[in-house]
């Protein structure tokens, strides 16, 4: 299975602080943002990865993680978005690099207590499709959020007014190859941007979409201000990626 890590976008929300550089880059602590989830993904046994980037800082992610070598990567290729066109087009640049294998996806924000060693034997057992990790929040407005009937997932929602479930979508989704054709056939949302629920919604129309729920603490360090604080005061008190 490849590793795609999303580290693009515009980082608006963290305005002034990411005027000048990516949002990844900043620290979480004591290590740069980035870091976490390419520990997570190596952590999982996840070791070819791909970064997505944009921006006029781009090149500082090649000068910070050179071939990933320090970090367990065995092999660290990056591709350029232009625009931030939306997550789903951000997994679509990773086409040539994943070609007919199967791929965990990443958010370059997203930072974990625990690990997804279980998921990922579970999505490797599964014959197809894809699946979400969800995780309870107090702020369901602001993700994604499945819809629940009993202990099945019948729709995704994005940043709903009204939240169907106080359960997120947490940025770590784990999807065969048949997502870039999937992709191919989305229509930009409002904002101009290929969503990723719009993704997770077509495979769970095929019904062939599961799910977990992420064990230990998560963290979207882009979601506000107050939300990245919280994620270097979580990382301070509790570590990350734990293994054990
Ligand atoms: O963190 C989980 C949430 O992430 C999910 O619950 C939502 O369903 C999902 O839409 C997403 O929401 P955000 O508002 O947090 O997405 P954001 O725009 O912050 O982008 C998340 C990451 O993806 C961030 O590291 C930047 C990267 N990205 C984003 C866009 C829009 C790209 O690489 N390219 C893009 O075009």
């Amino acid at each position: 299975m490849k590793g795609v890590i999303l580290a693009g976008g515009t980082g608006s929300r963290l305005d002034p602080i990411t005027r000048v550089t990516n949002k990844q880059l900043l620290p979480v602590y004591d290590k740069p943002m980035i870091f976490y989830p390419i520990e997570a993904l190596v952590n999982a046994g996840v070791t070819e990865i791909l970064i997505v980037t944009s921006g006029p800082s781009a090149g500082d992610f090649l000068r910070l993680l050179g071939n990933g070598e320090a970090l367990g990567v065995t092999h660290l290729n990056y591709t350029y978005q232009e625009g931030a066109g939306g997550i789903a087009e951000a997994i679509s640049l990773a086409q040539p690099f994943v070609g007919d294998d199967r791929m965990v996806v990443i958010l370059g924000d997203n930072v974990i207590g625990g690990n997804i060693v279980e998921p990922a034997r579970r999505f490797a057992a599964q014959s197809r499709g894809a699946k979400v990790l969800l995780k309870q929040v107090e702020n369901p407005t602001a993700y994604g959020v499945a819809e629940l009937k009993g202990d099945r997932v019948v729709r995704f929602v994005e940043k709903p007014e009204n939240p169907p479930s106080d359960l997120a979508v947490t940025g770590i989704y784990f999807y065969d190859a048949h997502a870039f054709s999937l992709i191919e056939q989305l229509e930009r949302s409002d904002r101009g941007e290929l969503e990723v629920t719009d993704l997770n919604n077509a495979y769970l129309e095929r019904g062939e979409m599961s799910h977990d729920v992420l064990e230990g603490y998560w963290a979207d360090c882009g979601e506000s201000i107050d939300h990245y604080l919280q994620a270097c005061n979580l990382v301070a008190t509790h570590g990350a990626n734990r293994t054990g």
